[in-house]
């Protein structure tokens, strides 16, 4: 079952950017993607937060029209994925997980490529290239063949072939794998540049990524959407019980005792404390902890992190 925190509300009048409906992949006897429902607005940024193998790719390909689903649907700008799948491909770019380079061609050659698939003037496709490895950072490697280019670099080159078109709808496919941090904020930047005139699905492992970029996450596992919501919603909706940290001398199971009398879970860990419950009242806290002699050095209450809300809902860590 879906925990969807809050609806949010398409315009009636503007059909959404991505609507799928019952949308589902089996290979054999695997459900890689189990009747996925989603609506994606215009202009939305959109992540998917998964572990591996929880169908990201998957929904992606069939919905960029690289993979037939094997039941279910989706439109995309108001085209059907089965039924106008060249209507699609003409007004989407993709960075797929994979980069698929054309490794004997420098990255502007492999812009240019790109470019004239999607039938864009010859001038025209020059000058974007430009601005697009300079966006990137990879002005001075545009002569470079790519299979002299590291890994991250490939990556960067990839987003750009996925936008030299302008398309209306952008899928990235784990667009910061493999990044350095410098590069991966770089990324960051320019995809969020985009948001708001695009409309962008984009795949991540990192929790960081998603909380930072996304409009709207939804949490996939075993090919189904879990949670959906904006960061904050999932937060503070799915993550219930509040923690409060303390750092104290003199923390003794007599202190443990009383503040057991009104909290749930009371842990003293090295010398620090946690308190969790789904009413924490700070001041009160500290009252007690003096009455019982405690001297408090620092305490603070822990703000929920979406690796709370995907272990709250999945039962596991994202990161294995
Ligand atoms: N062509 C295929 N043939 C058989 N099984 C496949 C195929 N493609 C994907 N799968 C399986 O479908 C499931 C979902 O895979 P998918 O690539 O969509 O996961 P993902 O969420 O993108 O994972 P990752 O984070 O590792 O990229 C996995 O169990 C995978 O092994
Ligand atoms: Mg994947």
């Amino acid at each position: 079952m879906v925990t969807e925190v809050k609806k949010t509300s398409v315009d009636p009048n503007e059909t959404p950017a991505i609507q799928t409906s019952s949308l589902t992949k089996t290979f054999g006897n695997l459900i890689a993607v189990d009747g996925i429902n989603l609506e994606i607005k215009r202009g939305e940024l959109f992540a998917f937060l998964g572990p591996n193998g929880a169908g990201k790719t998957t929904t992606i390909s069939m919905l960029a029209c690289l993979l037939k689903p094997t039941s279910g649907t989706a439109m995309v700008m108001g085209y059907d994925i089965n039924r106008e799948p060249y209507k699609v491909k003409q007004i989407i770019g993709v960075s797929p997980q994979e980069t698929t380079l054309s490794e004997h061609l420098n990255s502007m050659e492999n812009l240019a490529l790109v470019g004239h698939l999607h039938n864009i003037e010859p001038n025209k496709i020059k000058v974007w290239s430009k601005l697009m490895l300079e966006t990137m950072g990879l002005t001075d490697r545009a002569k470079d063949q790519v299979r002299k280019l590291s890994g991250g670099m490939k990556r960067r080159l990839s987003i750009a072939m996925a936008l030299i078109h302008d398309p209306q709808v952008i899928f990235l496919d784990e667009p910061t794998l493999g990044l350095d941090p410098q590069a991966r904020r770089a990324v960051w930047n320019y995809i969020s540049r985009l948001k708001g005139d695009k409309t962008i699905l984009m795949t991540t492992h990192y929790m960081e990524e998603a909380d930072y970029l996304a409009d709207r996450i939804g949490i996939i596992d075993n090919g189904k959407i879990a949670a959906l919501g904006t960061s904050p919603e999932l937060k503070t909706d799915i993550i219930e019980t509040h923690t409060m940290v303390v750092y104290a001398w003199n923390l003794t199971q007599k202190v443990i005792m009383e503040l057991r009398k009104r909290y749930g879970i009371v842990e003293i860990n090295n010398g620090t404390m946690t308190i969790s419950d789904k009413r924490l009242d700070f001041k009160d806290i500290i009252n007690r902890l003096h009455a019982v002699g405690t001297v408090v050095r620092s305490a603070y209450i822990k703000e929920p992190t979406l690796e709370d809300v995907f272990l709250k809902i999945t039962g596991r860590e994202l990161r294995t």
